[in-house]
């Protein structure tokens, strides 16, 4: 069965609740112009072409204050609200952070695990992002895990072993039948927010070798139906050459998901 794309923003920590709702606004009526053929499937999370086929999934993941009013301004329509982070307690003395029961009660349907921005500036570890995914998997939250090399470690040729250590350490102890709701990013961190963007090759390259590591994993048939998103400085240029590729399953994307045309032009091009 063809993997269903999904197109997700990360919009980082940026906007508040008010201008957040303007921009789901702006996103709602640039949606609707690029799909005006009735937008959304059975589930409102899936966009249809004219035919009724599935052509993509959308997501936004804004910053957990502004999600509620992005929840509103989307209502009704194909696309979803998901968070950037995870706690793996139930509750507890871990200030600062949400639980997986705080996160479902907003709600939210997808979290993102693991962004390499958590790996540099907040301690991050393959260890917690397992811990974070195990979590999300119990509150029923789906997992958007990322893994991506540094510009170090791809010039010193570590790039396949890094993601494959990151990979396998972030799904350990997963089940195939858990591996339904659970997406891997692959986010080269130097390609991120640098305008450096991998080539359509480079991506494909990393991608069907995490595809690999997922059939030794969890099996063939995992392997296949999971869906592995590309990010870094992926835009409304170059988003088509990108998702054109065989194991490019959609778009973790960072600076373009805050300007709403350029966002829906993504969406269009995983049509
Ligand atoms: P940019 O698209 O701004 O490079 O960010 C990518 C990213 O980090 C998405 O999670």
């Amino acid at each position: 069965m063809a993997r269903r794309k999904l197109i997700a923003g990360n919009w980082k920590m940026n906007k508040t609740a008010a201008e957040g709702a303007a921009l789901a606004k702006e996103l709602k009526a640039a949606m609707v112009a690029i799909n005006p053929n009735g937008v959304c499937g059975e589930s409102i999370s899936q966009i249809r072409d004219a035919e009724g086929t599935h052509t993509a999934e959308v997501l936004v993941c804004p910053p957990i204050t502004t999600v509620p009013a992005v929840v509103v301004e989307l209502e009704g329509t194909c696309c979803q609200v998901g968070a950037q982070n995870i706690h793996w307690a139930d509750n507890g003395a871990f200030t600062g952070e949400l639980s997986g029961a705080m996160l479902k009660e907003i709600p939210v349907s997808y979290v993102l695990i693991g962004h390499s921005e958590r790996r540099q500036y907040f301690g991050e570890t393959d260890e917690t992002v397992n811990k974070r995914t195990k979590a999300a998997l119990k509150y029923g939250i789906k997992p958007v895990v990322c893994v991506g090399e540094l510009l170090a470690e791809r010039e010193a040729g570590q790039t396949n072993a890094v993601c494959e250590r990151q990979t396998r350490a972030g799904l350990a102890g997963l089940t195939a039948e858990e591996m339904k709701n659970v997406v891997v990013a692959y986010e080269p961190v130097w390609a991120i927010g640098t305008g450096k963007v991998a080539s359509n090759e480079q991506a494909q390259e990393v991608h069907a070798f995490l595809r690999g590591i997922l059939k030794s994993l969890f099996g063939a048939e995992t392997a296949e139906a999971t869906r592995i998103l590309y990010g870094g400085s992926m835009n409304a240029a170059n988003a088509a050459g990108l998702l054109a590729q065989p194991d490019i399953d959609g778009g973790l994307i960072g600076g373009a998901s805050l300007k709403a045309a350029d966002f829906a032009a993504i969406v269009s091009a995983a049509k």
